[in-house]
């Protein structure tokens, strides 16, 4: 707002002016802070040129003027948008059933139809031709060159050369004086390895090493073995019993045990190697009975059968001495009275009959088979 020219009104505390810019013969009324003064000015007759505005300060807001005349009609404005399309009107009444028409021309062939599913597969066919054999492949690298192979032996030292040529005998010149002594020569050729040393002597004890963890107690373990044992004592009892059971059945009626022996027949005849024989193949040897036990058992076998038996004894080696199959001479026999008698001088083999008693026979009869083990 521009300063009313009628009146400047001077409050405290606005900036003092600055009287710099009027010279000092100028009568301008000096600024005094402390004084509040009233200046009025008049128009300028050819008085002093006033001072500039520029200090004024905004003077108080005026009062609001009075309403402005109406303006003038705007012009009319574009055309608005386009409104929303209005509501489906009812279905209307259905109109008369027309006349028939008549047959149409036939209609295009249709589009084919969509492939079908596949087949289920076939039954797979006969196995075909063995293929021929591939070509031979290339021949593989050659592989890496072998470590170098440790030094071998020094050779042996080759046989001295030819003897040389004797020179003739010069003649003997003055014995000349001691030479000085002569340069050290270079040294030789280092020599060959020497062989490996004899083994050192066994080294002194060690140490005793520090003491063990103290260990288990054996108790349980003993425990462990106690029922493991007892268990197999009682798997034992129950072996033994059903053994001793199959042995009955076994020896039913063909069998005799006698002690640690077992005497058996299987029925066979014949005469004496091929008794023998058939035996020793069964892992036994023909019935040889070194007591009366034994012979007793035998004479069960041959009065079951109602047949005699030879046994694995013969004088076929000495007349007369009789022995064993393996060559020792008997020692116990139950011959018949009057026997063995080398009847016909052709008896060398021992038949025992239903009663027990022995007979000398000829080798070549057949008897019933008891075989021993
Ligand atoms: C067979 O039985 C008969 C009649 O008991 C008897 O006489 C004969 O000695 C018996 N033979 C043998 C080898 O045991
Ligand atoms: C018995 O047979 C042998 C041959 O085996 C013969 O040397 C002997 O003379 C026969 N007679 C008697 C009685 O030993």
């Amino acid at each position: 707002m521009l300063l009313l020219p009628t009146l400047i009104t001077f409050a405290l505390g606005i900036s003092p002016l600055k009287t710099s810019t009027a010279s000092p013969s100028q009568s301008v009324q000096k600024w005094d802070p402390n004084v509040c003064a009233v200046v009025v000015c008049g128009p300028a007759q050819n008085g002093l040129p006033g001072r500039d505005g520029r200090d004024g300060k905004e003077g108080p807001k005026g009062e609001k003027g009075s309403q402005g005349l109406q303006g003038l009609k705007g012009s009319q404005g574009p055309p608005g948008k386009m409104g929303p399309g209005g509501l489906v009107g009812g279905k209307g009444s259905p109109g008369e059933k027309g006349t028939k028409g008549d047959i149409g021309d036939r209609g295009l062939q249709g589009v084919p139809g969509l492939k079908g599913n596949p087949g289920n597969a076939g039954l797979s066919g006969p196995k075909g031709d063995k293929g021929s054999p591939g070509e031979k492949g290339v021949k593989g690298e050659r592989g890496l060159p072998g470590t170098t192979g440790s030094q071998g032996q020094p050779g042996i030292a080759g046989s001295p050369g030819p003897k040389g040529d004797k020179g003739s005998v010069g003649e003997k010149g003055a014995k000349g004086d001691k030479g000085d002594r002569g340069l050290q020569g270079s040294s030789g050729l280092q020599g060959l390895k020497g062989q490996i040393g004899s083994l050192g002597l066994k080294g002194d004890k060690g140490s005793v090493g520090e003491k063990g963890t103290k260990g288990d107690s054996g108790l349980s373990e003993i425990n462990l073995l106690k029922r493991q044992v007892s268990t197999l004592e009682g798997q034992l009892r129950a072996l033994q019993s059903s053994f001793s059971k199959y042995k009955q059945v076994i020896m039913f009626p063909n069998g005799r045990i006698v002690g640690e022996k077992i005497f058996m027949t299987s029925g066979y005849d014949g005469n004496f190697d091929s008794l023998k024989q058939r035996c020793s193949q069964a892992g036994g040897q023909l019935a040889s009975p070194r007591n009366a036990a034994e012979n007793a058992a035998i004479q069960q076998i041959i009065v079951l059968y109602n047949k005699s038996v030879f046994l694995g004894i013969n004088d076929i080696q000495t007349e007369g001495h009789f022995k064993y199959l393996n060559g020792e001479n008997i020692g116990y026999s139950n011959w018949h009275t009057g026997e063995p008698n080398n009847q016909s001088d052709a008896e060398d083999c021992v038949e025992v009959h239903s009663s027990g008693k022995w007979n000398d026979r000829s080798c070549g009869e057949k008897r019933l088979i008891v075989c021993e083990f």
